[in-house]
């Protein structure tokens, strides 16, 4: 029996695949290497003491698909793989819909052409738009997305449930992570952005190991405690641990389910510079620019229902993300390139 993680060689998928290896599932991986490179598996597979199968191939490829359902004694899907950049998506949205909506759909068919009804989809906070309130539950409204990334998670969301309804036997679950930061605690796996990173986190730590000068702050007068935009930012270990809590907790018939996965706290762009200060022993270079277009001013979860459903808890602190953070970026300063 074996877990088809799509996107497994990306920053949260390679974090999932560790996790699932070392409490001893078989993992099969198919990425592209669109945005990820293959030293992040060679990395997991040395963590773990095992390999995950991988099979460097689109998602969009239907036969690649039914090859690897029919070679592989597939159970359920996690399905990471998409393109994740607001700014990229504003300028190439075609892009977006093709590979977000398009290649869920594609795995979908083949999913039930396949017989494997158990599946977690990568959705986002992105599709409550602009909060109508904080903290943000599964009830709140999912209308009004800001950017073609944010209505492609949506749109997949719908297709998805749709297709629950026709399909009882399935059952899939969205996960909508809030902000995913940190790395693995040995520094071997982490996030490595290609070019400029557009993240806070990654920005940070690459002005304060020297990469970039100066990080810009996006604006410091919303109505936040600081005027700095406030985010519910959860370790990517903590995100790993509620994919499997989901896998482990699936309802006996089918069922449509969307989830946060949150801490329940947020924190503003300026706790986050003290945070990494403190941490990396050393001045983080910042100054005051305008307001990003599209950004809300504050935005953290209500996580009670994944506990209620999954038994998970995020339990990692802010202190451990930027730890962790500053300990990948040490290690590796040219991220998987070096
Ligand atoms: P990532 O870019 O590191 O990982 C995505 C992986 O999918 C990459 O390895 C990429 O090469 C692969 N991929 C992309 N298109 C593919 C395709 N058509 N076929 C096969 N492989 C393909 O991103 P991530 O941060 O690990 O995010 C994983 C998922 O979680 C994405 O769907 C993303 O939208 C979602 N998500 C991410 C965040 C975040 O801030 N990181 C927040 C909410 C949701
Ligand atoms: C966080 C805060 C910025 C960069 C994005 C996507 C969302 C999800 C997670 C995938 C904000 C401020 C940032 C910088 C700054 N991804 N900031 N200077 O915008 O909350 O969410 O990633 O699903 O869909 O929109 O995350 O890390 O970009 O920004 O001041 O250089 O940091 O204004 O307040 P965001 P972020």
């Amino acid at each position: 029996m074996a877990i088809l993680v799509t996107g497994g060689a990306g920053y949260i998928g390679s974090h999932t695949v560790l996790a699932l290896l070392e409490r001893g599932d078989e993992v099969v991986v198919v990425d592209n290497l669109s945005n990820a490179s293959r030293e992040s598996l060679n990395r997991v597979a040395e963590l773990a003491g095992k390999a995950p199968v991988t099979c460097i191939g689109d998602v969009r490829d239907t036969s690649l698909l039914r090859t690897l359902f029919a070679r592989h004694d597939i159970t359920d899907v996690i399905h990471f793989a998409g393109l994740k950049s607001v700014s990229e998506s504003i300028s190439q949205p075609l892009a977006y819909y093709e590979n977000n909506v398009l290649g869920t759909v594609a795995l979908l068919g083949e999913m039930q052409h396949a017989g494997v009804h158990s599946l977690i989809f990568s959705s986002s906070a992105t599709v409550y738009g602009t909060p109508e309130k904080v903290p943000l539950d599964e009830q709140c409204l999912t209308a009004g997305t800001t950017n073609p990334y944010g209505t492609s998670k949506l749109m997949a969301e719908q297709i998805l449930r749709d297709f629950s309804r026709a399909q009882p036997r399935f059952t899939i679950t969205c996960l909508r992570y809030f902000n995913p930061v940190g790395a693995h605690r040995s520094g071997k796996i982490g996030e490595d952005p290609r070019g400029i990173p557009n993240n806070l986190v990654p920005y940070i730590s690459q002005v304060a190991i020297g990469k970039l000068d100066c990080l810009s702050v996006y604006g410091n007068d919303y109505p936040t405690r600081d005027g700095t935009g406030v985010r519910d930012y959860i370790h990517v270990m903590d995100l790993a641990c509620g994919h499997l809590a989901a896998l482990d907790h699936q309802p006996e018939d089918g069922a449509f389910r969307a989830i946060n996965l949150g801490t329940g706290t947020g924190y503003s762009v300026l706790e986050l510079i003290g945070a990494f200060e403190k941490e990396a022993g050393r001045k983080v270079n910042y100054r005051i620019a305008p307001r990003r277009p599209g950004d809300i001013a504050e935005c953290w979860s209500d996580p009670s229902l994944a506990h209620r459903l999954l038994g998970w808890r995020a339990t990692h602190s802010l202190d451990d993300m930027i730890r962790d953070t500053w300990n990948w970026q040490k290690k590796n300063p040219q991220g998987y390139q070096a």
